[in-house]
């Protein structure tokens, strides 16, 4: 007899906490990230759950085997779900949101320009517009006030994003390219939560001023990629890189559009994900006073007050595991999803097709089956010998498998050098009248900002 791939499988385990027509709908409104803590700990051995939102079929994934499964040994059969629709409204057919052949030529076209040496051509820009940034604080030392680093770090990274993807061409614009940006995410994170957002045809207010907003910033990016293809100057930006590329098999190079779509995905992608962890990092040190220490200990060793160089980054591997548990305990990335194309069968369970993959890095990243006091700020979960005793799936803040983050070395590297020129000038402490929180939209926020005051070192 014909065995089905169903009648074998194991059925998946239903969350009990659901409702008619809304499922689970109403504790996941209330906060996913709550939610998937509670699973963890009332299904402690099962690494997959099965709830519907209203009509939506989701499987909760937080076994690291079947997270790997889904990301990395079954990949071709996940898409990305529903809600990367709404991104596309900003970024296009950037590599973010496109899928298939298409995305895979793009990823190989793009990934060069990614490369640890041709990364390193941007730290000056990272430790200059850094520098440039403290130089303004020192008007908060003398007033003592408190300011929301959160915004500054917004800045900051958009700054340092726009300059390596445009040189020097954009930063006049930048004040323009904020505002309209700002918006945009804004929009989009509320978009992207929204049960059944105004599809962008109807005319409503907001629709419109995203259609507005995004215009501003199309036209500054497309007279920026009009004006490198008449000139025959040679860039060293990442746009510069992009636009030189050539399909390997066809000699084809990126169509404007394209290149369009991928610069704003790079903006995008590429800022407020590092603000918020060079935050976190910031409220973390100013928490703990015996890794503080140590990390000034290591900028005095390494730099002695020298602005960072190449060389430098390697030795400053206390700097770079200080990033690495920031990103352990406030990934800017703290849920991913995927819908599977096909059936598929995880971990022993039969997941049907069109089914949403729900995986939560901040969950996982704090579970204390996988970490030793997982809510404790401890940069030593860091050391080499452990992180190769380590699971692959249960630290992963840039994803994982082919649609791996591709700026995952230009964080790390931006993250560390800020860390490293700001830790020298100055020691942060926390505005205790402001209430530390977590707002997470599509990337982990701190609830209106994080409040902090400088004292110069
Ligand atoms: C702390 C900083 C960052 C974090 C935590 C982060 C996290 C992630 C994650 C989790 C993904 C995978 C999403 C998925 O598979 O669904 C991703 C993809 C991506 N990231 Fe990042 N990212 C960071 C910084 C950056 C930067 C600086 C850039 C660009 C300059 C960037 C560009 C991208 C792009 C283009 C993708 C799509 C890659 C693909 O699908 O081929 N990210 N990122």
């Amino acid at each position: 007899m014909q065995t089905t791939l169903e009648s074998r499988s194991k059925t998946l385990v239903q969350l009990k906490e659901t409702f008619p027509f809304l499922g689970a709908g109403l504790e996941y409104s209330k906060g996913p990230l709550k939610m998937f803590q509670r699973i963890s700990i009332d299904y402690p051995d099962l690494g997959i759950v099965f709830f519907k939102l209203t009509n939506v079929p989701v499987c909760y994934v937080y076994n690291p085997d079947y997270i790997q499964h889904v990301l990395q040994q079954n990949h071709k059969n996940y898409i990305k779900p529903y809600q990367f629709k709404q991104l596309k409204i900003v970024l296009g057919n950037g590599l973010v949101t496109s899928e298939g052949s298409f995305w895979l030529k793009q990823r190989r076209l793009m990934q060069p320009a990614f490369h640890k040496q041709r990364l390193a051509t941007f730290l000056d820009t990272m430790v200059g517009k850094t520098k440039l940034r403290l130089e303004n604080w020192d008007k908060n030392i003398a007033s003592n006030q408190s300011f929301d680093v959160f915004q500054e770090m917004m800045g900051l990274t958009l700054e340092i994003v726009s300059e390596c993807l445009f040189g020097t061409n954009v930063s006049e614009q930048t004040e323009v390219v904020s505002k309209s940006l700002t918006y945009l995410i804004e929009e989009l994170n509320n978009r992207v939560k929204g049960v059944a957002p105004f599809p962008m045809w109807v005319p409503t207010y907001k629709n419109l001023k995203i259609k507005k907003e995004r215009t501003v910033l199309d036209k500054i990016v497309l007279d920026i990629i009009a004006n490198r293809k008449k000139s025959t100057e040679r860039y060293d930006d990442l746009l510069g890189m992009i636009t030189e590329m050539q399909d390997a098999d066809t000699g084809e190079k990126m169509s404007d559009q394209q290149l369009r779509d991928e610069v704003m995905t790079l903006f995008i992608a590429g800022h407020e994900t590092t603000a918020n962890a060079i935050t976190w990092a910031l409220y973390l040190l100013s928490q703990n006073k015996e890794v503080e220490n140590k990390f000034h200990q290591e900028l005095k060793t390494v730099l002695d007050g020298r602005m960072p160089t190449l060389e430098d980054l390697q030795k400053l591997t206390y700097t770079m595991q200080i990033v690495h548990e920031t990103l352990r305990l406030y990934p800017s990335a703290w849920m991913m999803g995927r819908k599977s194309i096909n059936d598929d069968e995880i971990g022993g369970y039969h997941v049907p097709a069109g089914t949403n993959i729900l995986m939560s890095q901040y969950v996982i990243q704090r579970n204390p089956q996988f970490w030793e006091s997982g809510d404790a700020f401890n940069p030593d979960n860091f050391i080499a010998e452990k992180e190769k005793a380590r699971h692959k799936f249960v630290y992963f803040p840039f994803g994982g498998g082919p649609r791996f983050c591709i700026g995952n070395n230009f964080s790390l590297m931006e993250l560390q050098i800020m860390l490293a020129v700001m830790g020298q000038h100055y020691k942060f402490s926390h505005d205790h009248s402001h209430k530390v929180a977590l707002d997470p939209q599509i990337t982990l926020r701190p609830l209106g900002g994080m409040k902090m005051k400088l004292e110069k070192r």
